[in-house]
């Protein structure tokens, strides 16, 4: 049965009209227990409001702006069924056995102290301690924001705490620099436990403030935060099982923004020194990190994959050096075309988990059939015949057998969209880079089809006329640096393709035929393949059909 739950402001100590500066539900919202529901920030700390059961949020009491003080209207909870039984529905959440005076909830982690009041100029060392968090006992220590010899200036958060129920800030008393730390993430704490030390001009400490101590009434307002003795404070708890999220003092600057917000940007792993703040005083808000996911989401996959330095997808980047050091240096420019296909390959080589099988193919036959031919056609006034051609075909042939060569896998990498057309795309090295036009329907075409296409289509990637057009489309590429030289290779699979044939030199090779050595011209081929599509005995049928093919081209007839 549900019920309603009057949520007040908790006991956030001797605070008296703290401004609410972040309200984090809207009527109609869903939300969990110890969900925060607003931030307060005093002139010296920001803490949640939580919600102190799970429920629908039925109206709200506040805005941005009000000022509010212990045991104000927040908002109206309807609860489930076990919210009837809170014992105390209209006052603060009801915190699990809190006692007396401290029967603040959760929420109410006391926010930390102001400094003292009236800070000297003496430069005297001030022990920062954990200020009065309520009667938490072993609170983890979950942010260490600071360093031995960090600067840090008055307010700056220096730790953050968690209890089961809130995330709380221990700001810097003054400005000065820290030294003697000696909390770290996953110490367990209380009111007292020593943070560290903070000397330097504006850090002094007013003699008349006394340790910490459980007399809450006493000095509220210092509450444990600042000690005139040096290292007196008792010692933060050592670490039991430190739960170990992960440290994220990645910056100098520490970002402003509330626990909650802190919080939410770790669990999405956003980095808080990399998102600005849009709120009052460039104020983190949740807003501002989701923008920041979104844009990160929904940006192309990093100026890392065009940059020599690399680092995107949390790669380590290679340090910058500065090579004139060494010797005379020219900078240029890179060509349009290298810096596509820089971009390009680097997309492929990250994304695709690439196997390269490789094979030699008997081309001697081929190669005395083909130079015949290539005479022939010549003195007909016909295209030069070069093996390209002849490779095409026996890829195209190969692909009939072995169509998952022809597929690709689907954005979301639930399906395999397979290809009925067989487009392939030839690698064409050009004085501006690398450009792969496509010859379509290679299966339907004869090898001086396929000769007139590949020479024209070389000859206008040379000269830089290849449309868009002519190198889209492909299911597959074939990479020849035959007329080159060099043996095996391992080509990039041209995503989204998933598969490649590297061809290298062909050179004449002793190859037993059972009885003796015979001279033959062997090709070496190298298939790179996506092996999150294919499997490697798929892949060594395949390269074991092409050099089947290769080697008695009257099987490209059949
Ligand atoms: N083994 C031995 N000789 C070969 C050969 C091989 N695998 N492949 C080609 N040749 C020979 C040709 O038969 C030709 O010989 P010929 O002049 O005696 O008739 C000579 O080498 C030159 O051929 P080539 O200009 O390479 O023509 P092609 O049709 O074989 O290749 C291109 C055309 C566009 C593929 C080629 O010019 C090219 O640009 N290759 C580089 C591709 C590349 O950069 N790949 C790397 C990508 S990472």
């Amino acid at each position: 049965m549900a019920s309603e739950l009057k949520v007040t402001v908790p006991d956030i100590g001797d605070y008296k009209d703290v401004p609410v500066i972040e309200l984090l539900v809207a009527v109609g919202d869903t939300v969990d227990k110890d969900q925060a529901i607003a931030t307060l920030e005093s002139d010296k700390a920001t803490l949640d409001v939580p919600a102190p059961e799970a429920g629908v949020v039925k109206s709200i009491a506040i805005k941005v702006g009000d000022k509010v003080s212990m045991g104000d209207a927040v908002l109206v909870l309807e609860t489930g069924a076990a919210a009837a039984t809170a014992p105390v529905p209209a006052a603060a959440p009801a915190a699990p056995a809190a006692p007396a005076k401290a029967a603040a909830p959760a929420a109410a982690v006391e926010a930390p102290a102001p400094a003292a009041p009236a800070a000297t100029t003496a430069a005297a060392p001030i022990a920062v301690t954990i200020p009065d968090i309520g009667d938490y006992q072993d609170v983890p220590v979950i942010e260490v924001l600071v360093a031995d010899g960090d600067t840090v200036e008055k307010d700056q958060t220096l730790v953050v705490l968690e209890s089961d129920k809130a995330t709380l800030d221990v700001p810097a008393p003054a400005a000065g620099v820290v030294s003697g730390l000696v909390i770290k993430v996953g110490d367990k704490v209380a009111m007292g436990s020593a943070v560290c030390t903070i000397t330097g001009a504006g850090a002094a400490a007013p003699a008349a403030v006394a340790a910490p101590s459980a007399a809450k009434a006493e000095a509220p307002a210092a509450s444990g935060k600042v000690d005139a003795a040096p290292q007196a404070a008792p010692k933060a708890a050592p670490a039991e099982a430190p739960p170990a999220p992960p440290a994220t003092a990645s910056s100098d600057v520490v970002p402003y923004a509330s626990p909650s917000i802190r919080k939410f940007a770790r669990e999405l792993g956003v980095d808080l020194a990399r998102v600005s703040g849009s709120g009052p005083k460039g104020r983190i808000t949740q807003e501002d990190v989701q923008g920041f996911v979104k844009k990160a989401l929904s940006s192309p996959p990093p100026a890392a994959a065009t940059t020599a330095a690399g680092g995107g997808s949390g790669i380590p980047p290679i340090p910058a050096v500065d090579f004139s050091q060494f010797g005379a240096i020219e900078t240029k420019p890179l060509a349009r075309i290298r810096k596509l296909s820089a971009a390009h390959l680097h997309r492929s080589w990250l994304n695709i988990p690439h196997v390269t099988q490789t094979d030699e193919a008997d081309i001697t036959e081929l190669e005395a059939f083909r130079k015949e031919a290539s005479d022939e056609s010549a003195k007909a006034g016909g295209p030069k015949l070069t093996l390209l051609p002849f490779m095409m075909k026996a890829v195209a042939k190969a692909l009939d057998a072995y169509p998952e060569f022809r597929a690709s896998l689907s954005p979301d990498g639930e399906s395999l969209i397979h290809k009925h057309y067989t487009h392939i795309g030839f690698a064409a090295d050009t004085p501006n880079g690398l450009v792969v036009p496509v010859v379509r329907d290679v299966d339907k075409k004869t090898i001086t089809q396929l000769a007139i296409e590949t020479g024209e289509l070389a000859k206008k990637a040379r000269d830089g006329k290849l449309s868009g057009a002519d190198m889209k489309g492909g299911v597959f590429s074939i990479s020849s640096l035959g007329g080159i030289g060099g043996s095996h290779f391992t080509p990039i699979v041209n995503a989204p393709e998933v598969g490649i044939l590297g061809v290298s030199k062909a050179v004449v090779k002793p190859v037993w035929d059972g009885k003796a050595f015979q001279p033959r011209l062997m090709v070496p081929l190298s298939l790179s393949y996506d092996h999150r599509v294919i499997d490697g005995a798929y892949a060594a049928r395949t390269i074991v059909l092409l050099v089947k093919l290769l080697g008695d081209i009257r099987r490209l007839a059949l």
